[in-house]
């Protein structure tokens, strides 16, 4: 299978590919990436040890970029798109909205119309749990749930879901849409939570918890992830929506302090600052459909998770200190001053 992937420098989809070309022998890939503070060559070295030219291809460029993605879809027999390239950080999208609606919004749309001139059979369009706003105290989003998106993020990420859904509903073009709660693993950029305090806690300083530090988020491994969008690529039904959970429902505060004590630390790092605006207060995924449709299911438990990922980063400092760019630190210094941190 010849598949145009979107986004493959970043953190889901560098562990996509790596997955993709270790698990299906008959995968050839084209990673299609503009290289944002957010997307790292050096994420996928080893796939460019193995397979550079081969059974892997890179293009730097931008999904926006209609003659390149529309010449790239005609020059290459794709079987497949799949589509994870976006502004992914809530904060960020809060910070500077615009951004956000060029790739998330413009950028889908480009590649479903180059996509459908050029007849491709599958397209994998990868969104999010955020589309379905917040849950209360009880309750779970299932396919079902009306979108309802309360960051620029997640209005942006609902607003191509729509696209995609119209383009199978007007086209019978043969999309289909994941959406997915919070991811962990190794290659999480270190503005995410958990790879945030992780770097925070190796270095003593203080671990900024926004609000209470009540709000839950339902966290599965990017591996489990990856899996649900092959499972996907392979047997989802065109038009159909899938949602991926992984059964792992925990505060940030939790969070926090599991990755505390996993690095031996104190607690009194944890430092509460200005809340979030516009915070949603709890996720959580109901995925029947796609346990009965796609035979998927989470395999790793947060606990086993969660202490493989602090060894990753354990094991890569180096990939750490290095993806601290000055972009980054601008953002981050700025960030967190507004909120006292
Ligand atoms: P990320 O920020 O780590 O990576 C995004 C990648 O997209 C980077 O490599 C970046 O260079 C690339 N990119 C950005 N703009 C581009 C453009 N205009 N053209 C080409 N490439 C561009 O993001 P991630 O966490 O890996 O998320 C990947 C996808 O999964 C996103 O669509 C996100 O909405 C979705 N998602 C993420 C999570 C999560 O917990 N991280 C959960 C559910 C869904
Ligand atoms: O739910 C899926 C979404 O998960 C994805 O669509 C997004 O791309 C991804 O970024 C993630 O969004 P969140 O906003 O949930 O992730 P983040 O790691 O930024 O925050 C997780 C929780 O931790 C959230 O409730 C805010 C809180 N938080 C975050 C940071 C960065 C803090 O308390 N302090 C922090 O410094």
């Amino acid at each position: 299978m010849h598949i145009l992937v979107t986004g493959g420098c970043g953190f889901i989809g560098a562990n996509f590919i790596q997955h993709m070309l270790h698990t299906y022998a008959d995968t050839v890939i084209v990673n299609l990436d503009k290289l944002t503070y957010a997307g790292n060559r050096r994420n996928l070295a080893e796939v460019e040890a193995s397979f550079l030219e081969t059974r892997y291809f890179f293009v730097h460029g931008d999904i926006c970029d209609q003659s390149l993605v529309t010449d790239l879809m005609h020059g290459f027999p794709f079987d497949a798109v799949v589509h994870f390239a976006a502004e992914s950080h809530v904060d960020r999208s809060i910070n500077d909205p615009f951004p956000f609606i060029t790739t998330n919004v413009l950028g889908t749309q480009n590649l479903l119309e180059a996509a459908r001139q050029a007849k491709i059979s599958r397209f994998v369009h990868v969104s999010t749990d955020e589309v379905y706003g917040s849950l209360g105290p009880t309750g779970v989003f299932t396919e079902d749930t009306p979108l309802a998106p309360n960051s620029p993020y997640s209005a942006s990420k609902a607003s191509s879901d729509l696209l995609a859904r119209a383009y199978f509903h007007t086209y019978a073009f043969p999309v289909m849409i994941t959406r997915c709660s919070n991811n962990y693993g190794p290659y999480q950029f270190p503005e995410k939570l958990i790879p945030l305090t992780y770097l925070k806690a190796t270095r003593n300083e203080p671990i900024p918890v926004y609000g209470d530090g009540l709000n839950v988020r339902d966290w599965i491994h990017v591996l489990d992830h990856c899996q649900g969008v092959a499972a996907t690529l392979f047997k989802g039904q065109p038009g159909a929506v899938y949602n991926f959970g992984g059964d792992a429902e925990r505060t940030n505060l939790e969070i926090v302090r599991t990755i505390l004590r996993l690095t031996g630390k104190s607690e009194d790092l944890i430092t509460f600052v200005t809340d979030r605006p516009g915070h949603d207060l709890r996720y959580a995924m109901a995925f029947e459909r796609s346990t009965r449709d796609l035979g998927w299911t989470p395999k790793i438990s947060f606990d086993e998770g969660m202490e493989q990922t602090l060894h990753w980063y354990q094991d890569h400092g180096t990939w750490l200190d290095e993806v601290q760019s000055g972009a980054y630190r601008q953002f981050m210094d700025t960030w967190y001053k507004t909120r006292g941190a």
